[in-house]
């Protein structure tokens, strides 16, 4: 298995390009499904979660080109073989089940695993399964798969309990072939649902509202290829001024949209870091004053995104100042406090709240990564701690960020891939 072994590191600089958005474009490739033509999908990150999906939407019968070195997918669904997403790829991707709604859409049938939990929470799929019942699908569980049927889709008006992001997506892909006019109320805001509509408009969808707590979906009765370029990732992009703030560096971070990182931007200057938004992209620097706590609440968007409440945490260890980080999207987001303390962040947890001292003079241990984000804040963690961190289960890591450490080592970190 392998391992990123980390080593105190001075402050980073230079310039980091930020890849495009997994959680953009694994909906846009489930999406591509419904098109009866050839989508091309541009600026696609070379991640694990990618490879997932490719293979998934071969299973169903699709082609798919993979170009690594030009950031390229090509989709073409001529007939669909399979309206299945089985529990062998559910289970490597939870992102798997966005083939439901367009499947469901384009044949009637899907059939997908369910995925059961995972580190940061239960994660249900009901707001899913209500979506596509009010368009008058039947659902059936059983053997754990749960299984959607309808002759015909028709539009109908949906209230999301809670603005889910998979939920909005795996409707909205679903209403887009349906007859009628479909209208999603408390819908997700986030950037990557907004992309997602974009792309289905290219195809001819009639998506509108999308970015607001509204949508409307007017279905049509077929969509046809395009070519689209995915948004860059916000969550990468939050990393790597993460990356910069904690290590008191000052880097240029290139490829963003800053309106899509509002919340870190506005928590990062609150405790002191200097943020310039340029043409060129964001530059960040920790380097010119002390910097100091702030508390965090998580929220659906344009809250403060969960994803970036580990790496987080990491940084507010090493201010001047107590903090309390409240986690409201997911009820077990916490799995990386004990390995934070394991460096000696010393934070306590109380329900959804997690208290953070700070000030804390992180000590280099062998830690884990317990999902994706929290990896990469024991990455963030291991550049300030004093000697060497041992990072394991790597592979969360793999899944959702492109070159990794080739990026940090670019910065100047120290930072290194090793098989055991
Ligand atoms: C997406 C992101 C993930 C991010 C999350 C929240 C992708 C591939 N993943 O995940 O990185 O952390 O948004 O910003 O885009 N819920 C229900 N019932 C449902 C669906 C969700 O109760 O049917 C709950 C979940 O358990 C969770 C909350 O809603 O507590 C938010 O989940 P959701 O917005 O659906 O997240 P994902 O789409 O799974």
């Amino acid at each position: 298995m392998a391992k990123y072994i980390i080593e105190k590191s001075g402050p980073l600089h230079g310039e980091v390009e930020i890849s495009g958005s997994k959680n953009a474009v694994l909906p846009i490739m489930a999406a591509a499904l419904l098109a009866e033509g050839e989508c091309e999908i541009m600026d696609v990150p070379a991640l694990r979660d990618v490879d997932v999906m490719c293979k998934l939407l071969e299973s169903i019968g699709s082609k798919v080109e993979e170009d690594y070195e030009n950031n390229t997918v090509k989709i073409k669904t001529e007939r669909i073989v399979e309206e299945e997403a089985p529990y062998e790829l559910v289970q490597r991707m939870r992102a798997s089940i966005l083939t439901m709604g367009p499947l469901l859409a384009k044949t009637g049938h899907a059939r997908v695993a369910l995925p059961g939990g995972c580190p940061i929470g239960a994660r249900p799929i009901d707001l899913h399964l209500k979506g596509f019942q009010a368009l008058g699908a039947e659902i059936e569980r059983g053997h754990g798969y749960v299984e959607a049927h309808a002759k015909k889709l028709i539009g109908a008006k949906i209230y999301l309990d809670f603005p889910s992001v998979g939920a909005t997506e795996n409707i909205m892909m679903a209403a887009g072939l349906a007859e009628g006019i479909t209208i999603i109320e408390n819908a997700a805001e986030e950037p990557e649902i907004v992309d997602l509509a974009n792309f289905m408009n290219k195809m001819g969808a009639k998506v509108k509202g999308a970015g607001t707590d509204t949508i409307r979906i007017e279905g049509v009765p077929s969509l046809h290829g395009t070519k689209h370029a995915v948004i860059p990732d916000r969550i990468e992009t939050g990393t790597f001024m993460l990356a910069a703030a904690i290590t008191r560096g000052n880097v240029l971070i290139k490829n963003v949209v800053s309106d899509h990182v509002k919340p870190v931007i506005a928590k990062l200057i609150e405790c002191g870091v200097v943020i310039e938004d340029t043409d060129e992209g964001i530059r960040v620097r920790g380097d010119l004053h002390p910097l100091v706590a702030a508390d965090i609440k998580t929220m659906p968007y344009p809250g403060f995104p969960t994803d970036m409440q580990p790496l987080f945490m990491a940084f507010l260890s090493t201010v001047k100042g107590p903090s309390v980080v409240v986690e409201t999207v997911f009820e077990n987001r916490f799995m990386h406090v004990g390995e934070l303390n394991r460096m000696s962040a010393d934070i306590k947890i109380e329900g959804r709240s997690a208290v953070v001292p700070g000030e804390r003079l992180l000590q280099g241990a062998q830690v884990i990564c317990t999902d994706l984000r929290a990896g990469a804040a024991m990455v963030l963690a291991g550049f300030m701690a004093d000697g060497t961190t041992e990072l394991s289960e790597i592979y969360h890591l793999d899944r959702g960020y492109s070159l990794f450490s080739k990026k940090f080592r670019s910065l100047g970190a120290n930072i290194q891939r090793v098989s055991e």
